[in-house]
């Protein structure tokens, strides 16, 4: 089969490789029909995520059709379409049983494409299928389905409910790239009086206007700080996001929040940033980080299928497999061509 392959920093290509098949009982093998690319990826390929080793196939987040199940798998059967979640669930030990996922110690959490094959290739396996996996229901595409695979999942727990984001609250977004945008559509749910947008690129901002933000800033041109006094009467906004994973823009997000308000950290961050407690002790916050979990795919699923949630704006451009050298050249230079998620599929998937 073919697969994207990590070569070590900034090296990538598309080719044979041998193929997945089933090792433990409770594997599955899924043909990948849809598949996209994470700014992860680049991370990985800027040479961020020292675990991932050369001749890894990169790849967390893919929809396709199972092919082969190994003897311990109960609840999927071959011929079923499935999402594959970038994070894998033994589904018993102690985080498991809490569905905090993201964090499982029997051999889940983030593997694809990070610890273990991932799913830009042909077919994957996927440990522990059946705790990994979703049933794509009828009605649903695979384009809307892979949004649910990682950033809409991510936006929704880490931000959203983590920033416990309440009805007419004010809600500042620093960051509208793939996860500050699912975090604006997200926010969205809960009737929020603002959704505030902030970024350099002004394309970005102009997707955040389509994805539902009212006010979008320009922090290169425009002080954000003065726009949410403003907009807030002096308070500070209620729910502050942090969407990009920089010092500066956490920093942002702990001056922009209200006294008893909540700061919700998205982004993953490789520098330390500071807090402020000299002078936000006083403030009463709560603060939170975290990886995604997924306990939400079910939820977000159901927002889909119902129609209560558009995912496909997110797509910008779609490539077959054999194309994925393309793509990621396209992903990786977002600011000129505009990318915010592309989609690769099958030849006639
Ligand atoms: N916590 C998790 O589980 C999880 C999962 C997936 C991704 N992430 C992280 O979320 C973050 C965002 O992901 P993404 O895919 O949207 O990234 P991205 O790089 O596509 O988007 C980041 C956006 O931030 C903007 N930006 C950069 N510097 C800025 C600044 N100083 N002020 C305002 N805006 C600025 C960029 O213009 C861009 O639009 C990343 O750090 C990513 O690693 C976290
Ligand atoms: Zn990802
Ligand atoms: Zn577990």
């Amino acid at each position: 089969m073919k697969a994207l392959v990590y070569h070590g920093p900034g090296k990538r290509a598309w080719e044979d490789v041998p193929d997945a098949v089933i090792r433990d009982a409770g594997d599955a093998v899924v043909k990948v029909d849809a598949v996209t690319i994470c700014g992860t990826d680049l991370h990985i390929l800027g040479g961020d995520v020292p675990e991932v080793t050369e001749g890894r196939i990169l790849g967390h987040e893919a929809v396709g059709t199972v092919t082969q199940i190994g003897p311990g798998v109960q609840r999927l059967s071959v011929g079923d379409r499935v999402l594959v979640s970038c994070v894998t669930a033994c589904g018993t030990c102690r985080y498991c049983r809490d569905g905090a996922y993201g964090q499982c110690l029997g051999g889940g959490g983030w593997i694809l494409g990070h610890l273990i094959d991932g799913t830009q290739a042909e077919y994957v396996r996927v440990p522990f299928a059946d705790n990994s996996t979703y049933a794509v229901p009828d009605g649903v595409t695979d384009e809307q389905m892979i949004m649910l695979a990682d950033i809409l999942p991510t936006s929704y727990e880490v931000g959203v409910l983590n920033g416990t984001v309440q009805p007419a609250d004010v809600v500042v977004i620093v960051g509208a790239g793939p996860i500050g945008l699912a975090a604006i559509l997200t926010a969205r749910l809960y009737s929020p009086s603002h959704v505030v947008a902030i970024d350099l690129a002004d394309a970005r901002l102009e997707a955040a206007r389509k994805f539902g933000a009212d006010i979008v800033i320009n922090s290169t041109t425009t002080d954000p700080e003065a726009v949410i006094a403003e907009l807030t009467g002096g308070l500070g906004a209620d729910v502050t996001m942090e969407a990009v994973g920089t010092p500066q823009t956490f920093e942002l997000a702990v001056r922009l929040v209200r006294a008893g308000g909540h700061v919700a950290n998205i982004g993953v961050h490789g520098a330390p940033a500071t807090l402020h407690l000299e002078d936000v002790w006083i403030k009463n916050l709560t603060i939170t980080t975290g990886l995604v979990d997924t306990y939400s795919t079910p939820t977000l699923i159901g927002l889909v299928s119902s129609h209560q949630l558009d995912t496909s704006p997110m797509i910008t451009h779609r490539f077959g497999l054999e194309e994925f050298e393309t793509a990621y050249d396209v992903f990786g230079n977002a600011s000129e061509t505009g990318a915010l998620k592309v989609l690769l599929t099958a030849r006639g998937g």
